[in-house]
């Protein structure tokens, strides 16, 4: 973020700058003020989980409640103040381009999505935090950065080092991430595929996931990343080289039982299966280590019954020698070389 904002900086101060046109000056001006408010505010989320995490330990729950509810309140009306001096700014813009309208709709949706956003990290569950607070760098390196996660994401994103992994494995030109959630499995993508197509039908975990992307480098005029917010099953023309799967497995207690069967999940597992393998036998499964033998070899069936191979690669994943998750590849991502072929009936 900090280096983002010196190259504006620079850019700012820079001869050529004075060459630029009008509207170009005041597009770069208000790109460094974005970049300052989204600093600012990246400080203020990492206040407030220090904060979180000592409340857990020492202070009474309203103390901290009203803390936040203060805090948030200061960074509404900095915000505020900062949006309406870029407001002034862009009138100027929007008239020389002449699309005014077409932009106040699009800011009108930006304030509405930051505001929800606010809500969403002023709601921020201090037990689920501070039960998962400790594996933060696991989940993101550069958790530090400003990385915004709710409640159900704590525990559904996938450990930063099994994502590079799998990012690694399926390198392509497009790939669609159809449950894309914070972003755990899409920013890793955008870094091995040349575009990534991330779908969530929760709105929320596509701001966030948008939000974590720029932490790691991306930015809206700068991304191979399309966010698109819908139903995974309801996905109609769907083109893709590789599609990656990693639905929810029904809350932090599906080891409970000792075997996971897919179709307890919702959506069916089954049936995120059989439509994925339609648009490609490409299909990357992330899934419990627990999942059913029988129901992968189910899978298998399927793929082969839609024109694929019956081939399927089960990866186990590791951390730190502990089996964590496991994860199972069809179509032209199984590793051939691998020979140790079951059958399970
Ligand atoms: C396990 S999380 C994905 C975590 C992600 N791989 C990561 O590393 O951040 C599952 C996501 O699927 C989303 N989801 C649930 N049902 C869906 C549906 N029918 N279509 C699209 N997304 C759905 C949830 O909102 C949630 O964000």
């Amino acid at each position: 973020m900090d280096k983002r904002i010196e190259n504006t900086k620079s850019k700012i101060n820079s001869p050529e700058f004075q060459s630029f046109n009008k509207v170009k000056k005041k597009r770069i001006r208000r790109q460094l003020k974005k970049l300052e408010i989204t600093k600012k505010r990246f400080e203020k989320i990492k206040q407030r989980a220090n904060k979180s995490r000592e409340n857990n330990e020492n202070e009474s729950e309203n103390e901290s409640e009203n803390e936040s509810e203060n805090e948030s309140e200061n960074l509404d009306e900095e915000e505020e103040e900062n949006e309406n001096e870029s407001e002034s700014e862009t009138k100027d813009v929007e008239n020389v381009n002449g699309k005014q309208k077409e932009n106040e709709k699009e800011k009108q949706k930006e304030n509405e999505n930051e505001n929800k956003f606010d809500t969403l990290i002023k709601n921020n569950n201090n037990d689920i935090m501070s039960k998962y607070y400790s594996q933060r760098y696991r989940l993101f390196s550069k958790f530090d950065e400003g990385i915004v996660l709710d409640q159900e994401s704590w525990f559904s994103v996938t450990p930063e080092l099994i994502a590079q992994h799998i990012a690694e494995r399926c390198s392509c030109n497009t790939l669609v991430d159809l449950f894309c959630g914070a972003g755990g499995n899409t920013i890793q993508f955008s870094f091995t595929c040349n575009v990534v197509v991330s779908v969530d039908l929760d709105p929320m975990k596509l701001l966030m996931a948008k939000h974590n992307s720029w932490v790691y480098g991306h930015s809206s005029e700068n991304t191979n990343i399309e966010f698109v917010n819908s139903d995974a099953m309801n996905l109609s023309n769907l083109k893709a080289d590789v599609i990656f799967l990693s639905p929810p497995w029904g809350g932090p207690n599906y080891t409970d039982s000792s075997i996971f069967h897919l179709d307890s999940m919702t959506p069916n597992g089954f049936e995120i299966f059989k439509n994925a393998i339609k648009v490609t036998p490409n299909v990357v499964y992330f899934l419990p280590k627990n999942t059913s033998k029988v129901d992968i070899a189910k899978l298998a069936l399927i793929s082969k019954e839609n024109g694929g191979s019956e081939l399927c690669e089960i990866e186990e994943n590791y951390i730190n020698e502990k089996l964590k998750t496991i994860t199972l590849y069809f179509g032209s991502l199984v590793n051939n070389n691998n020979k140790n072929y079951e059958s399970y009936q």
